[in-house]
């Protein structure tokens, strides 16, 4: 049996395709068209693992796609590749629309023609995972009651917007097509191998690097941050267990301000990596200005996922972060070699004062 993932060589794909191997004896098949955000690096451990296969490619190439599935004949897609970061949607809307609701449309199609086909046992068991995220859900005020899946969609970005979009394609091919779709929407991940542009790879990175720790606007916006091998497991729940046609919130239960987050990296950091000059990494944080349209809070309900498919997280925010960071050091090289070339460009436009 086979499984093909999109998106495999970013953060939560990569993740995820490396616990399947510590646990699985069935083949994964890794398409991804290695963005910026791609690294083909984060798998040198499984590369040579006979169970695993990655293929340069686009999920939007529909003939490209379609040789996949003929080839392989997964029994099961999760969809994982997008372009995924707010700041660059807001700076550059159009990849966002390609991938995230072009493409994926693409992609649907390419799996409903393959899926008409299978024999009837097959059509039945055949999954179709849509990655999404809580963004999709708007912004919350201090006092409402965290999302729910019965939640209204208003999304505020260009990034949630365009995730919203993909959403509403896969209900649509389940409820049109009966294709076999299961959608779960995420709160922030946090954990190895995700790309330094956002929020807590950055600080790790700008603190060990002597540079300033950008906190947009008043540090008061909340997010709910999960560790990735919570999201990992709860996918692969989802993909056994989880009721076809359904969606499910995934949360961390861990609600905590950007400013909250930053405090705790660099107090973790003065213990692991103390400053030579013996100040705590907290003097370079920095209040910058704020992101256009800066959602305010973000909270996840993940009662349906653990009453139905019994989900918990393993980690607490503070044995999840603490790995984290004792992760970003112990791999600088990795870092290393994200943060040379292209990725000097994006900061300077960020940040540029
Ligand atoms: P990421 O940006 O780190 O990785 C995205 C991957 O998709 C990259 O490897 C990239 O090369 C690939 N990709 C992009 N466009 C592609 C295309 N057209 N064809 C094939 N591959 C393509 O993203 P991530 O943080 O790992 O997020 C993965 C998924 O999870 C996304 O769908 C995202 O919306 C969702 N999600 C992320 C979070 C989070 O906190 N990171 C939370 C909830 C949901
Ligand atoms: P990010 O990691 O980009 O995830 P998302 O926007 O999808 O939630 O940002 C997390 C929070 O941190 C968000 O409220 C924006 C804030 N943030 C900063 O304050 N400074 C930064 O340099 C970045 C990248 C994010």
């Amino acid at each position: 049996m086979t499984i093909l993932v999109s998106g495999g060589c970013g953060f939560i794909g990569s993740n995820f395709i490396i616990d399947w191997l510590s646990r699985e004896k069935e083949k994964i098949i890794n398409l991804d068209n290695l963005t910026y955000a791609g690294n083909i690096n984060n798998l040198s451990s499984v590369k040579d693992n006979d169970d695993y296969v990655f293929i340069h490619g686009d999920i939007g190439d529909k003939s490209t796609v379609s040789k996949i599935l003929e080839t392989y004949n997964p029994r099961a897609v999760i969809n994982f590749a997008a372009e995924s970061h707010v700041d660059r949607s807001i700076y550059g809307p159009e990849p966002f629309i390609k991938t995230n609701i072009v493409g994926t449309f693409h992609f649907l199609e390419a799996i409903r023609s393959y899926w008409e086909n299978l024999a009837e046992i097959n059509k039945n068991n055949f999954r179709f995972l849509h990655i999404s995220t809580d963004e999709v859900y708007g912004s919350l005020s201090s006092e409402a009651p965290p999302f729910k899946e019965t939640n209204p969609y208003e999304p505020n970005s260009i990034y949630s917007a365009s995730k919203a979009a993909s959403d509403h394609l896969v209900r649509a091919y389940h409820h049109t097509y009966r294709l076999p779709t299961l959608t779960s929407n995420c709160s922030n991940n946090y954990g190895p191998y995700q790309f330094p542009e956002k929020l807590i790879p950055l600080v790790i990175y700008n603190a060990l690097s002597g540079k300033q720790l950008p906190i947009y606007g008043d540090g008061k916006n909340i997010r709910d941050w999960l560790f990735v091998s919570d999201h990992c497991s709860a996918i692969r729940l989802i993909l056994n267990a989880g009721k076809v046609g359904e969606t499910y919130n995934i949360g961390g239960l861990n609600e905590k301000t950007n400013l909250e987050v930053v405090q705790t990296l660099c107090s973790i950091l003065d213990e692991l990596q103390p400053r030579d000059d013996g100040f705590s990494y907290a003097t370079q944080i920095s209040f910058i200005t704020d992101r256009a349209g800066h959602d305010r809070r973000y909270a996840i309900d993940a009662t349906k996922i653990q009453e139905e498919l019994g989900w918990q997280p393993i980690q607490s925010f503070e044995t999840g972060i603490y790995q984290t960071v004792k992760w970003y050091i112990k791999n600088s090289d990795w870092v290393q070699n994200i943060t040379s070339g292209a990725y000097q460009d994006w900061i300077k436009k960020r940040y540029a004062v």
